[in-house]
């Protein structure tokens, strides 16, 4: 018996999706364990289903069939309403594009994903600079999005995956639009995150950004492929 349940659950998980006549099995049978506080880096040709995964995990969609635990809780047999709830509490997201609304400073960015809380949390301005000072980011509090390098604007997104303390951190592409000097910085701040105890699923198509995690998991025509283990 296990004394803990892992972070993520996945059994015999399929995504099919239908257009017309014709169906694409994007996932085509997937089981998947994460141990919470794990670092695993996805890859795979393009259309392997990376991105269904992701969507998956990150419960922006459900799947056609098998089952997907999450922390413990079935997300699988959850209504919409409390799937957007758990989704919010439980997950913070990091995408290529950053997704910084560019009329708010850096810090109301920050604090955006509280805006729709039921009750004002007098906690969340300092939790926010002291997030924006872990990122490297607390001379720029004030800055707009278009203030800052494409590096910069990450590591502000990724404060803001962060500001509710999400159990998983997920990364689409997360360096897909930076330089080396700025994806470097991008991939150092999220081993740092992972070493303090957070846990990550990255999804890239680069095999050197995959091998900053210690642990690769290879999709192909939405199976797994391959999951290594490093050291
Ligand atoms: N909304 C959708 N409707 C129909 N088919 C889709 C949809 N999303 C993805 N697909 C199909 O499902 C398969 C897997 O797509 P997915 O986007 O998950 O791949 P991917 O690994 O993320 O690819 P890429 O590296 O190009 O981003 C592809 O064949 C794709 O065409
Ligand atoms: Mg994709």
């Amino acid at each position: 018996m296990q004394l803990y349940p892992d972070m993520i659950e996945l059994s015999a998980v399929t995504r099919t999706y239908t257009m017309g006549d014709n169906e694409v099995h994007a996932l085509a049978g997937v089981d998947l364990r994460i141990d919470v506080g794990e670092y695993v880096a996805i890859t795979g040709p393009s259309g392997s289903g990376k991105s269904s995964l992701l969507n998956l995990l990150g419960c922006l969609d459900q799947p056609t069939s098998g089952s997907y635990r999450l922390d413990g809780e079935a997300v699988s047999q959850l209504d919409d309403e409390r799937v957007s709830e758990l989704r919010s509490r439980k997950i913070g997201f990091v995408f290529q594009s950053f997704f910084l609304l560019p009329r708010l400073t850096v810090l109301e960015n920050v604090l955006l994903p509280l805006r729709y809380a039921r009750e004002p949390d007098p906690q969340a301005p300092a939790r926010a600079r002291s997030l924006l000072d872990r990122v490297g980011l607390s001379d720029r509090l004030t800055h707009r999005p278009n203030e800052l390098s494409g590096g910069q604007q990450q590591r502000a997104a990724i404060a803001r995956a962060l500001i509710r303390a999400p159990c998983l951190l997920l990364a689409d592409e997360p360096t897909g639009n930076l330089d080396s000097k700025s994806s470097a910085d991008v991939l150092r701040l999220i081993g740092e995150l992972h070493a303090e105890g957070q846990t990550v699923v990255l999804v890239t198509h680069d095999a050197e950004v995959a091998a900053n995690a210690p642990r690769h998991v290879r999709l192909r025509d939405g199976l797994v492929e391959g999951d290594d283990r490093r050291g």
